[in-house]
């Protein structure tokens, strides 16, 4: 479970750069909002919500919350641990449920300028918040 979320995770952030990305370009080149716009939107939707149900999935039978069960005040105390069973998990779950808000936000929209932006926005804040909480060390 473990490895299926640390490479799916390359697929997660390839795919969300290039959402964002994308709402970045044709936000700013008030380019037309057409189908393949949508669709990606979509895929990445779906893909980040699978990485929620393979990372709950191992949350729950991992050696972290195991360990926050056992002894909170140990895990909050040391900054890998804490990382790993608290702020990496928080993190991205809200990172989710932000790409989440964006795509039924989207949906309401009628203009074209007006669904890149929404993408932008809550995509783009998705990217951040979990580029700043992947445990790179353990990753790459
Ligand atoms: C813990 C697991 C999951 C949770 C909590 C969750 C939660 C949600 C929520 C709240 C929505 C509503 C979005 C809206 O208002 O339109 C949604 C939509 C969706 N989710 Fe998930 N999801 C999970 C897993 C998955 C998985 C595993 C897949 C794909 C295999 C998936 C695919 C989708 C799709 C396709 C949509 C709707 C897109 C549309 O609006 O057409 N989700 N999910
Ligand atoms: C956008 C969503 C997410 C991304 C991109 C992501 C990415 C990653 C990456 C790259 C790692 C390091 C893997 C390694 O050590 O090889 C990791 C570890 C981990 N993730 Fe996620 N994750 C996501 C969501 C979640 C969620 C929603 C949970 C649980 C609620 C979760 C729980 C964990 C745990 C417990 C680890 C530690 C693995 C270990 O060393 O035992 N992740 N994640």
């Amino acid at each position: 479970m473990k490895d299926v979320h640390s490479y799916w995770a390359y697929l997660v952030l390839a795919i969300l750069i290039f959402t964002v990305v994308n709402a970045i370009i044709g936000l700013t080149q008030k380019k037309e909002f057409k189908d393949k716009d949508l669709r990606l939107g979509l895929f990445t939707l779906i893909v980040s919500h699978i990485q929620l149900l393979i990372g709950l999935a191992w949350y729950f039978m991992s050696p972290w919350y195991k360990a926050l069960k056992a002894d909170a005040g140990a895990v909050m105390g040391e900054k890998t641990t804490r990382l790993l069973a608290v702020e990496h998990p928080i993190i991205m779950v809200l990172a989710i449920v932000l790409i989440t808000i964006g795509w039924s936000k989207h949906k309401k929209k009628t203009t074209d300028t007006a669904k890149y932006k929404t993408f932008a926005i809550f995509y783009g804040i998705a990217l951040l918040l979990i580029l700043s909480r992947i445990p790179w060390n353990n990753w790459l």
